[in-house]
């Protein structure tokens, strides 16, 4: 199996599971850790994260599907998604431009919607894929979200925004604009995040 990458926390490599292409994403251990938290530590992580990339999928957000979790590795199966993560796509010349941008907005009302916050919202954990965006990496998401939570993650957004693609800064309101569109609450979330912008610049 191909190492695609090796992070801190998770490897992540390309194989094959019953015919088809998988990616496996494994918690590795960590020495510094007493060996039975360092298990049940990544035991938890590994099925909160499938459980929210499950329960994205069944709000309507493009997510990978699940083949098999193993808890004793630590280990995820999931479907392999043969496209481009959007960091690599999103330039102002893209043709698709607005339209990612307005279904990334979408997507994450619709997360939202769930009670479901991402945690690690950047454009390196979305994958487009025929014009839909697939979101992954769930491994810092939970359930259950207060309106501070869903500020925060549009505010992580942005900072990504800020550093990945600042010459798209005009365009994120496009991204809100949607998002208000398809979450009642909408508005509520996005004065919260600009507030959390304000706070962490003003402290
Ligand atoms: N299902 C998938 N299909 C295609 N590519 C994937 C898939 N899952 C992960 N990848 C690729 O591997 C990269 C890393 O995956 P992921 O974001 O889940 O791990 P990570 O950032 O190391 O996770 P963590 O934040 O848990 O340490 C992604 O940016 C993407 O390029
Ligand atoms: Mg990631």
């Amino acid at each position: 199996m191909d190492i695609i990458k090796r992070g801190a926390e998770a490897e992540i490599r390309k194989g094959n599971w019953l015919g088809r292409d998988v990616i496996v994403k494994s918690r590795v251990p960590k020495t510094y850790r007493l060996p039975e938290l360092d298990r049940s530590l990544r035991n938890t992580r590994t099925k909160n994260e499938a459980r929210l990339i499950r329960e994205a999928r069944e709000a309507g957000v493009p997510t990978p599907i699940i083949y098999c979790i193993d808890t004793s590795n630590a280990e995820i199966v999931m479907e392999f998604i043969d496209g481009s993560r959007v960091k690599d796509e999103l330039e102002l010349s893209s043709p698709q431009l607005n339209s990612l941008l307005k279904e990334m907005g979408k997507s994450i009302a619709y997360l939202h919607r769930q009670d479901i916050v991402h945690g690690d919202l950047t454009t390196s954990n979305m994958i487009v894929k025929e014009d839909r965006i697939w979101f992954i990496d769930f491994s810092l998401g939970s359930k259950g979200a207060s309106i501070e939570d869903m500020g925060v993650d549009l505010h992580l957004l942005k900072e990504a925004f800020q550093s990945a693609h600042p010459e798209l800064l005009d365009k994120f309101p496009l991204i809100l604009k949607s998002y208000m569109e398809h979450f009642e609450q909408g508005n509520k979330i996005v004065q919260k995040a600009e507030e959390i912008g304000r706070r962490g610049r003003y402290t």
